[in-house]
């Protein structure tokens, strides 16, 4: 495996993949348990998109996260199940519990008749069961498509159908602070609009009462039944470990398609270089739920890789109090901590009393995920989370890169507030201007695209390869756009400023515009709406809708309202606009496009900025835009 110990490590590992990426991958994978080693190391790429890595490779990424570690470390501690409720005890689970667990799943799911290359959707609360029943699908060689529990029935279902799911497991509802949520409900409601799935699995925990549905299996039942020998399924390097929806430009939500060889590579490999955890006591606490990329790679699958212990949580920051994730710190014993701008921002704006309450002396590394981090936010982290002597790794990454890309490596970078600094070696980033000249010099501004494939790349969008080439690799022929801007610094170092496509980053959730302007649009009374991010306190960006009507609306707040629900129901309540504008015009050029340009400026409240207006179809609009603002 490679660890980068020191600077220059890091230098001659940076010169070792560049070139010789045969002996640098070779020595990544070289701990792995491969049922067949591979002797070819890429084919493909950013032309065709055949794109492949270690091809002829045999595995089952489970054996490499579980099976491994019984020799030496069966009875170490996998995971620490931290329940929402303080009051409610944790749970320690062993690699060897783990591994039991997992192979009963495996059965359980097998008996209701998955097969390899079937779909499990997954949508869970953070419970240990939606854990395993991800790795149990990894084991069978079933592909799983988590979906997070905040997402309404229609989106269930869309994600559902997309992917042709056989399978759909749901708890009867999620615990959230004070509030219980009921999975189980949406679930149902999804399984009116799909077709494919052919069992409900329900794991039960809430103990709250449900609607029972014809398709519903009893996960408790079916699991005490089970046997816990699973022998794990042998896997081609490139045959489909997951999918994992996410937001785009259009309406439609992309099913990004993460393959096994090389996704597990990459997730063990940056795990291990940027966080850096060096004592078999070290605790690893990454607070991202499941239903994200992060709570894949860096809760499912790249501790467990490495074979650390790590805590899973399942409640929220800000129940009982402000102090939960300090008071976890402090019970557990965590020392690496790994969280979302958000949340830092939300918990920041509380009493210090919550933090300095608790003993936080055994963090060592703190890490940052998600959107940008704003310099107040950073250096409230540091000083008193981190004490101003943990390093924190501020790591830039997406669903569509499977790892972290661009970051520092903890105690080895040097650091610098609000920058994700260096790429990993094996990653060549660059900026290029609109016209997709690579900006050489440093001290730039541009756009971030990436040069070479490397292991941890989705390798499609599912069930539309054009998609993906469009979305990705048509804008700048020959590299992978990020949809982000960027900037490099006199010294080359990275700062990530944010997206330059349609999507919008609410509290770390990638929104895309035209789903949230879909759903405004169901409401009889819309003509045409336009969705624009604004700056956020808490959540970084929060969504500024403009609404054009068919008539005058009386009752403006139940209007507000009607739509707010039109978005919880269509997307979730996570996408709910903050602000929304009646207008009777949106600003167009004279081909009838809409000009965001002036709608995100207005929305940020920076009118002086506007540029030339003279160009638009209907330039009178724009004022009373102006006027009307919120
Ligand atoms: C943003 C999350 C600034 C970025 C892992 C990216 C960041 C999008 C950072 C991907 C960071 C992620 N600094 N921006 N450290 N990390 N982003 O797919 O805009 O949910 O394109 O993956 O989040 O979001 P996704």
């Amino acid at each position: 495996m490679i660890r980068i110990k020191n600077q220059s490590d890091f230098d001659n590992y940076t010169k070792l993949a560049k070139e010789n990426p045969e002996a640098f991958w070779k020595e990544a994978t070289k701990e792995f348990v491969w049922k067949k080693p591979w002797s070819k190391l890429q084919s493909g790429d950013f032309n065709d998109l055949d794109i492949k890595w270690f091809e002829d490779a045999e595995l089952n990424i489970t054996e490499n996260c579980l099976d491994r570690h019984l020799k030496n470390n069966a009875n170490k501690t996998a995971i620490i199940y931290e329940p929402n409720n303080p009051h409610e005890d944790p749970q320690q689970i062993t690699y060897k519990q783990l591994h039991e667990n997992v192979c009963k799943t495996a059965n359980m799911f097998k008996d209701l008749g998955i097969k390899k290359g079937d779909v499990i959707c997954f949508y869970m609360g953070m419970v240990p069961e939606l854990l395993y029943g991800v790795l149990a699908s990894a084991r069978m060689g079933a592909i799983h498509s988590v979906v997070f529990g905040g997402f309404s029935s229609k989106a269930l279902a869309e994600r559902i159908n997309d992917c042709q799911a056989k399978l759909l497991v749901t708890n009867d509802g999620s615990n959230r602070g004070n509030k219980t949520i009921a999975l189980k409900q949406v679930a149902n409601d999804a399984l009116e609009n799909t077709t494919c799935v052919k069992h409900l699995l329900v794991h039960k925990r809430t103990n709250e009462e449900f609607d029972k549905h014809e398709l519903d299996q009893d996960w408790d039942k079916l699991f005490s039944k089970a046997s816990s020998d699973f022998p794990a399924v042998t896997m081609k390097a490139e045959d489909p470990l997951f999918i994992l929806y996410t937001s785009g430009s259009t309406g439609k939500p992309k099913g990004l398609m993460h393959t096994t060889a090389g996704y597990m590579t990459y997730a063990q490999y940056s795990f291990d270089n940027v966080f850096q955890m060096q004592d078999d006591s070290d605790v690893f606490w990454c607070t991202a739920d499941i239903g994200w990329i992060t709570g894949h790679t860096y809760f499912s699958y790249g501790p467990l890789l490495s074979g650390v212990t790590q805590v899973m949580f399942e409640g929220v920051p800000t129940w009982p109090d402000g102090g939960r994730f300090w008071e976890v710190v402090d019970k557990h014993k965590v020392s690496h901590f790994y969280t979302a701008p958000t949340a830092i921002r939300a918990l920041e704006a509380l009493d210090i009393e919550l933090v300095n309450k608790h003993n936080l002396s055994s963090l060592k590394v703190l890490g940052s995920v998600g959107e940008p981090i704003n310099e107040e936010a950073w250096q409230w982290y540091n000083k008193n989370i981190g004490k101003n002597n943990c390093p924190i790794v501020d790591t830039w990454w997406q669903t569509e890169t499977g790892g972290i890309m661009i970051s520092p490596l903890a105690h080895i970078t040097e650091m610098k507030p609000c920058y994700a600094i260096n790429p990993l070696p094996g990653i060549e980033p660059a900026l290029v201007d609109t016209e997709g000249k690579i900006l050489e010099a440093n001290d730039v501004e541009g756009n971030l695209i990436i040069k070479k494939p490397w292991p941890g790349m989705a390798r499609t969008v599912y069930g539309d390869p054009e998609r993906y080439k469009s979305t990705y690799f048509s804008t700048y022929p020959g590299f992978y756009f990020t949809g982000d801007g960027a900037k490099r610094d006199e010294k080359g170092n990275y700062r990530i400023i944010g997206r330059v496509d349609d999507v919008i980053n609410v509290s770390g959730h990638r929104i895309g515009t035209a789903e949230v302007e879909n759903a405004i649009n169901e409401h009889e009374s819309v003509v045409e709406s336009a969705v624009v991010g604004f700056p956020h306190e808490i959540k970084g960006q929060g969504i500024y809708a403009y609404v054009i009507c068919t008539s005058e609306i009386k009752d403006k707040d139940k209007f507000k309202k009607q739509i707010t629900d039109l978005v919880s129901d269509e997307i979730g309540r996570f996408a709910k606009p903050e602000k929304i504008q009646i207008v009777s015009g949106l600003p167009k050029t004279r081909s009838g496009k809409i000009m965001r340009r002036i709608l995100r400026k207005v929305a940020e409240k920076q009118t002086d900025q506007l540029g030339d207006t003279s160009t638009l179809l209907n330039p009178e609009v724009v004022e009373e835009i102006i006027q009307g603002a919120q």
